[in-house]
């Protein structure tokens, strides 16, 4: 599909237009994609509610584009290389023929349990192709889906089905993840006390762990496709959705208490994600692409299904995770499928270095073309590393910047076209207009400056609202600075004009490339019933890059160790094991100021061990506070 950028000057050229026509050449990117009817405006915005439409009066349906529209000539390609978690079970292909019928079966089933356009539907399940046909088949009906990741706990589950009020459940008995299994439906039940939403829960087999079927409400995925088998499998034609209508949620975590239900819609989204795919990946026809990410976060959603499918590549996906059954599994995968372009986490790339480079050797890498970073920071140790052992010096590798609420890629190298430099996301794509503001709402302009990344101009993918609330989407993004989104990240202009992401510069953590609100972890800590108060901040963590640090006010001191073990189950509970502290530190005081606002700074200083700087303690209600809580700190580095 003939938008991608082949040299430095069609990236200039492409870039310039973008900017100084952006309609017309968002427009003609569109183009290449299948409509039922053209829009009339290719986009109509303002940030101030902000109201952001793309391709107004389109009609079309996603998964036309994704599936349809490549059958006649590319119908046998693969489309989804599974690759099981016990690398001794078989794993399966699925060309784009299989694929488009499988996804209608299920979508005729979703129909049979009563969904219909516009109804919400939460996905739980484990990284298998049934989970890529959930999606697809909600999208063919104009379902909304929203994905909980399976490492979400019951409560995180009922959060989010409740604030979506869906209707419907897909999970499975259970999933594979390393040496371990989820016991999914089991966590489904508990979250379903709460959700009086729910109609039906539609359960696939993988496991074979022993489930309860509540009878009216829970069926079986098999028995489901068996009665629409009869029906001598009938087509499902594609639903015809508004370029504007929603295609999912996705819930993420922010500076508030909750998470909030990012909103994507059908037409800017697919444009967005296809567009960027294409350049960012430099697919080319027949090369096999591997995104490590799970398909519960963003980057799943974006790479691993929609922006890949639209553009009819070959998307492999894989249950298991990188040190299953050894930390040489990556390369394995590599090896048997002769991936070209491989796009993994830096929190993964560090912990494979970790394993030391006996897991490489005599591993056959020689077919990567090109390599992808993703999800936070990637330091120049773990790039070269990247570089060197597992693209041989040759792949280059593009770090690519964007966020769940971008919807796709927004600063990042086209591999072999722009420039790259370790720890860099390098230049923005065309249609990204970034900018550095200042404290005092000043844009930053020129070179070598540092600030608060926002986007002046929308972009095709970004978000449309938060589910049930958009002043929280105004709120969040539109306000901190007039007439801009609002990143809430930091950033620095080179000399040169290349960008590079320092981190989050609100109370969100990064923890192996996971979004973690404090505000949410701290309610999390506080529910448990020895803890009087907490306080949350990241700290630099060799591997997950950054580690969560909990200062805890608790009432009983007797058993701190007993408190702790609690105190990590509460977060497991509540949230999921992936929100778990690293280090908990018990504390009689927090430093406050005067007006009984926790000053996160000092603790920050103190979890990273930076002593000499930590600034002006004066302005506390009582600065004894700090050296206890230091002394505290020291004692447990010990
Ligand atoms: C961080 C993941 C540096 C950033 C796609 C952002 C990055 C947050 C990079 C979004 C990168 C993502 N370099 N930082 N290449 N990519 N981030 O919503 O802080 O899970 O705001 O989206 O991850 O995380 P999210």
């Amino acid at each position: 599909m003939n938008f991608q950028i082949n040299s430095f000057e069609e990236y200039q050229d492409a870039y310039k237009k973008s900017v100084e026509n952006p309609e017309q050449f968002w427009g003609e990117i569109a183009d290449h994609f299948f409509w039922k009817r053209k829009w009339n405006n290719v986009l109509n915005w303002n940030f101030t509610e902000p109201n952001i439409k793309w391709f107004e009066g389109g009609k079309l349906n996603i998964t036309e584009n994704c599936l349809d529209r490549h059958i006649y000539q590319n119908g046998d390609t693969p489309a989804i290389i599974w690759e099981p978690n016990d690398p001794t079970e078989a794993h399966r292909i699925l060309t784009y023929k299989q694929l488009l019928a499988k996804v209608e079966q299920f979508a005729n089933v979703l129909k049979n349990n009563n969904v219909r356009k516009g109804d919400r539907v939460c996905i739980y399940l484990p990284m298998v192709p049934e989970l890529v046909i959930a999606i697809l088949a909600c999208a063919r009906i104009g379902a909304i889906h929203s994905v909980v990741f399976g490492g979400f706990s019951a409560q995180s589950i009922a959060d989010r089905i409740n604030d979506a009020e869906c209707k419907l459940v897909i999970t499975a008995d259970g999933g594979f993840r390393g040496p371990k299994v989820l016991e999914l439906k089991s966590i489904v039940d508990d979250a379903l006390m709460q959700c009086k939403s729910v109609e039906k829960v539609i359960v696939l087999t993988r496991s074979r762990t022993p489930v309860s079927m509540i009878k009216g409400r829970d069926v079986w995925w098999e028995d489901e496709i068996k009665k629409v088998e009869t029906q001598d499998n009938p087509p499902c034609p594609a639903e015809e959705m508004d370029s504007e209508d929603p295609l999912f949620v996705l819930y993420t975590s922010g500076s508030t208490g909750k998470p909030k239900g990012v909103v994507h819609t059908t037409a800017g989204y697919m444009v967005y994600t296809g567009y960027t795919f294409s350049n960012v990946f430099q697919y080319q026809p027949g090369e096999v692409y591997f995104c490590t990410a799970d398909i519960g976060w963003i980057t799943g959603h974006s790479y691993i299904v929609y922006g890949p499918l639209s553009q009819g590549a070959t998307s492999l996906m894989f249950e298991g995770v990188p040190t299953y059954p050894d930390a040489g599994r990556f390369w394995d995968i590599v090896e048997k499928y002769k991936v070209n372009i491989l796009y993994t986490a830096p929190t993964a790339i560090r912990s494979l270095m970790a394993f030391g480079d006996s897991f490489i050797e005599g591993k056959d890498l020689s077919s990567l073309k090109k390599l992808g970073s993703v999800g936070e920071p990637i330091n120049k140790e773990a790039w070269e590393w990247y570089h060197e052992k597992i693209g041989r010096g040759k792949a280059p590798i593009t770090d690519t910047w964007w966020q769940t609420e971008n919807g796709g890629i927004l600063i990042a190298p086209l591999p072999g076209i722009t420039p790259t430099i370790p720890s860099y996301a390098m230049l923005p794509l065309p249609g990204v207009q970034p900018c550095l503001m200042d404290e005092n709402g000043n844009e930053l302009e020129g070179n070598d400056v540092s600030g608060n990344l926002c986007i002046k101009f929308p972009w095709p993918g970004m978000l449309r609202t938060t589910w049930g609330d958009h002043e929280r989407c105004r709120q969040t993004y539109f306000t901190a600075y007039k007439n801009m989104y609002f990143t809430g990240d930091g950033c620095y202009r080179s000399p040169e004009g290349y960008y590079r992401i320092t981190g989050r510069v609100d109370d969100v953590l990064n923890v192996s490339g996971h979004r973690i609100g404090t505000a949410e972890l701290e309610n999390a800590i506080n529910m448990h019933s020895d803890v009087v108060e907490s306080a949350i901040v990241g700290y630099p963590h060799p591997v997950k890059g950054q580690g969560i640090y909990a200062y805890v006010i608790a009432n009983h001191h007797i058993d701190a160790e007993g408190t702790r073990k609690d105190i990590l189950q509460t977060v497991t509970r509540l949230i999921g094991a992936i929100a778990k502290p690293d280090i908990i530190q018990f504390v009689t005081d927090l430093p406050k100021t005067r007006s009984g606002k926790i000053m996160r700074r000092i603790l920050r200083k103190i979890a990273e061990g930076e002593l000499s700087s930590l600034g002006d303690t004066t302005t506390l209600q009582d600065p004894t506070v700090v050296e206890k809580i230091i002394e505290g700190a020291e004692k447990l580095r010990k």
